[in-house]
């Protein structure tokens, strides 16, 4: 069972995947694995994994089922994370990795002169 109302409690059952390979490690992604450990509700499980194919743009954070890329995630920026994403239900859009969630208007100057 899902849930869907940003006023509850208790957020659905997800999984957070925080790299900690090299590039990301470098840029500090073990004490964002830390924060997320100590910040996440139980119903959220947190792991490290290996690289995730992101290394230029870490530390990188997964957010699954949701198929949420975040980049360059800091230990400051959990918090948002938890309480908009997992709790309201709204991804952290500042933190969204273009490649998989372009912004309209980088759609717009990428495809500029195409027609
Ligand atoms: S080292 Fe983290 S995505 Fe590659």
């Amino acid at each position: 069972m899902t849930n869907s109302n940003p006023a509850s409690p208790t957020p659905k059952r997800r999984c957070i995947l925080v790299c900690q390979y090299r590039s990301c490690s470098r840029n500090g992604s073990e004490e964002v694995l830390t924060t997320f450990r100590s910040t996440v509700p139980p119903s959220v499980f947190v792991t490290g994994s290996d690289c995730m194919g992101q290394c230029g743009s870490g530390p990188t954070v997964r957010v699954m089922p949701d198929g949420t890329w975040y980049c360059q995630v800091k230990p400051d920026d959990v918090v948002a994370i938890v309480e908009q994403h997992l709790y309201a239900e709204t991804p952290v859009e500042n933190l969204l990795h273009p490649r998989f969630h372009p912004r309209p208007d980088t759609y717009h100057e990428s495809s500029a002169g195409q027609s």
